[in-house]
């Protein structure tokens, strides 16, 4: 793996011995979402599921003076294929979820976590064409997310981006009625069909929705509902 260095600072593959350290750093971030950050079971839960979504094969620590000051947990991924996505994702193309983005408050703002952020970009690998990630709406980061991705879907709360590394893979994943629903109506078809399922609406009402708003077929529509609901 290359390493890439500015103002001191290195990139290097994460190690089983690193992780107890990013654990403790991403959970003074991350740790409320999982409960009361006091209390042990909380940091437990919280590292339990990190865990679970680390793949060391890809994960990255930024060092400063042999000192741990940021880390990205990451994942290798094919095409993530989500109910509605608005573009078509159909391929064999591998790459990686950004999972969780930290660096250590003493080191803020010195430009860690852009180093972190796109060091594949910057270190290409052929099965590495791309990065993706999902990010709470209360998090109000998608400014942040969107000066290099694109949203692919938005439902549940969550908004999912996506990077292509090479911008003209993009001719591969056209764009999907999907996000002619979003652009008209502001919210996904995920979305819509919670919503009508909840105000009783029949399955057959849904699957008329779907046929005729997103162009697809009774099977493609009885698909989509079973992934929904
Ligand atoms: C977000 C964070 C990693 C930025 O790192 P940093 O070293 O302070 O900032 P840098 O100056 O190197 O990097 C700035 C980059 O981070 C992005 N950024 C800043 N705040 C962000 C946020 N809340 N969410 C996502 N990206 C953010 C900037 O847009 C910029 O992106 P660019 O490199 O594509 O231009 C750091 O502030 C942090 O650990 N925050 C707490 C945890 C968090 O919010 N993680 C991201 C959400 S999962």
């Amino acid at each position: 793996m290359k390493e890439s260095a500015s103002n001191g600072v290195t990139i290097r593959k994460m190690e089983e011995s690193d992780v107890a350290e990013c654990l403790e750093i991403k959970y003074q971030y991350f740790g409320h979402f999982w409960g009361d950050p006091n209390d042990p079971s909380t940091k437990q839960t919280h590292d339990n599921y990190s865990k679970k979504k680390l793949d060391l094969s890809v994960s990255l620590i930024a060092e400063l003076d042999g000192k741990i000051v940021g880390g990205y947990f990451l994942k290798k991924t094919k095409l993530p294929m989500y109910p509605g996505n608005f573009y078509d994702f159909t391929g064999d193309d591998t790459g990686v979820e950004g999972v969780s983005l930290f660096v250590h408050p003493d080191h803020k703002g010195k430009g860690v976590g852009h180093m972190l952020k796109h060091y594949y970009k910057e270190n290409r690998r052929p099965d590495i064409k791309f990065i993706w990630g999902q990010a709470f709406h209360g998090l109000k980061n998608m400014g942040d997310w969107l000066k290099t991705r694109k949203l692919f879907n938005d439902m549940n709360g969550v908004y999912f981006t996506i990077e292509m590394y090479d911008e003209s893979d993009w001719a591969k994943y056209p764009r999907t009625p999907y996000l002619d629903i979003y652009e008209e109506t502001g919210s996904s078809a995920a979305d819509h069909i919670e919503e009508m399922s909840k105000s009783g609406k029949t399955t057959e009402e849904m699957s008329e929705y779907l046929m005729d708003k997103a162009k697809i077929s009774r099977e493609e529509a009885a698909y989509f509902l079973s992934m929904i609901l």
